[in-house]
């Protein structure tokens, strides 16, 4: 049985994240989409409606796991018998810090490796930020975020 992990915020998950799921679901039996559970980190969303959104959008994915984790991610990722990480990266400004991040990581579980899937051109600009911009000033989210999220997005920023 072959486990991948793949951590972020998912603060909410994007179209971007969802492309990683789908494609690096097909190269494991299981992935589990892990959401970190900082309380350092101001998030729009609470943990449990992150994971309540990453489910509803990667329901059509059999092999999808969602759960949050705290902590060090390689203590989660031995804990639930992980081979891999997974990361999506967007652009050469992500590099330095998915290195450095990779780096650490490999330090910490030297039988752990990290992957990255390159994004989707389509989403390489997006991030979960520039969409709560965005939808906090009442911009069209649509074609950026799941259904299920963009409805989350407009009712939060309701007036
Ligand atoms: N499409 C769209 N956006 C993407 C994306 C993609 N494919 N991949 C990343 N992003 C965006 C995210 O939405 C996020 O945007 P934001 O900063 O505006 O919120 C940004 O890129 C960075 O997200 P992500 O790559 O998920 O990083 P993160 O900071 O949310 O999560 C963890 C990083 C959780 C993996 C890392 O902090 C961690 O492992 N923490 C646990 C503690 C630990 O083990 N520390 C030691 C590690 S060295």
């Amino acid at each position: 049985m072959c486990t991948g992990v793949y951590p972020g915020s998912f603060d909410p998950i994007t179209n971007g994240h969802i492309d990683i799921i789908e494609r690096s679901a097909k190269l494991f039996d299981k992935l589990i989409v892990a959401v970190l559970n900082n309380h350092d980190k101001k998030s729009l969303f609470t943990t449990e409606e992150r994971i309540m959104m990453i489910r509803e959008a990667t329901a059509h994915i059999p092999n999808i796991e969602v759960e949050y984790f705290c902590g060090l991610l390689m203590e989660f990722a031995r804990l639930k018998q992980a081979r891999v990480i997974i990361r999506g990266l967007r652009a050469v400004s992500d590099f330095e810090y998915e290195l450095q991040m990779a780096l650490m990581n490999k330090k910490l579980a030297e039988d752990i490796e990290t992957v990255f899937i390159m994004t989707n051109c389509h989403y390489s600009y997006l991030s979960s930020s520039i969409v709560k911009e965005v939808a906090s000033l009442k911009g069209c989210v649509k074609e950026l975020v799941p259904p299920n999220v963009a409805t989350r997005l407009r009712d939060k920023f309701a007036d």
